[in-house]
């Protein structure tokens, strides 16, 4: 499939590496422009473009930067984008670490309905919730054992199953997280978040998540990152 990605850090560049080497059509955009991309792209057999062109040359357009910036994208960003189009949302808002205080959030919006309504075109949500280097290193073929799964949460029937056949062609077992109003269940924190389990499993941690506790899961899920960089500072500074 021809695929655009805007966000060439560790999610993007992942996926961007992944998509390409199993054959997709693969473009990637950054803030800073294609040029500072040519190395990368080359490297993993993508074309480095525009963020405008990486919005309007895929069948599937995967947003992966912070869920901040997604407020800098040109507005109408999506305004010619036919509405076949897929749309996927890899963010999360990370308030303390990273995004600053995005008050519709904070006040009870799902991460990905805000994504949705910033780019005023509805959203997927996939591969929020697995780590980088789980989403290089750990897609295997269907039918092996320990496969891992990852939730994908959408309204759209047809643009769901489109990704959901994207994460198995990735070698992950996919599985329906439910309309975007379930996406919180896959959101920073919960249960179900980054913790590469396999399909049944992921199906249980989706379902035993408490709406209840969304900003509480991530909060623990913020001050384990900060303890895990301080704790990684302190290693660093007895060498
Ligand atoms: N890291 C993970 O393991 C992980 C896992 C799951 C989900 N996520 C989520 O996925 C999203 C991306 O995370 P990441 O870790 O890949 O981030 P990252 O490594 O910091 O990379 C961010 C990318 O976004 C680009 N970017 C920033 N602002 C932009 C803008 N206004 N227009 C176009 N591109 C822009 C950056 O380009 P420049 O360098 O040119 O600014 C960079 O390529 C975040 O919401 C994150 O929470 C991350």
């Amino acid at each position: 499939m021809r695929i655009g990605i805007i966000g060439a850090g560790a999610i993007g560049g992942t996926l961007a590496r992944r998509l390409a080497k199993r054959g997709h059509q693969v473009s990637i955009a950054n803030s800073r422009g294609p040029e500072s991309l040519a190395a990368l792209a080359a490297e993993i057999g993508a074309t480095p473009v525009s963020v405008v062109d990486a919005a309007n040359t895929g069948e599937i357009v995967i947003i992966s930067i912070p869920t901040k910036a997604v407020a800098d994208l040109p507005r109408d960003l999506f305004a010619n984008v036919p509405s076949s189009v897929v749309v996927i949302d890899t963010g999360n808002y990370h308030p303390e670490l990273r995004d600053g205080r995005i008050d519709a959030i904070d006040q009870g919006m799902l991460d990905s309905q805000w994504v949705a309504h910033q780019l005023r075109r509805p959203v997927i949500k996939a591969f929020n919730n697995i780590l980088a280097k789980s989403l290089l290193e750990k897609g295997v073929p269907r039918g092996m054992t320990g496969r891992i799964a990852l939730s994908v949460a959408g309204d759209s029937f047809d643009a769901k199953a489109t990704v959901l056949r994207l994460v198995d062609d990735l070698g992950f077992a996919p599985v329906d997280g439910g309309d975007l109003d379930n996406s919180w269940r896959q959101q920073p924190g919960t249960p179900a978040y980054c913790r590469d389990l396999e399909a049944s499993a992921l199906r249980r941690a989706l379902a035993e998540a408490d709406r209840s506790r969304i900003a509480e899961y991530r909060a623990e899920r913020e001050a384990r990152i900060r303890r895990d960089i301080a704790s990684h500072h302190d290693e660093s500074d007895k060498r």
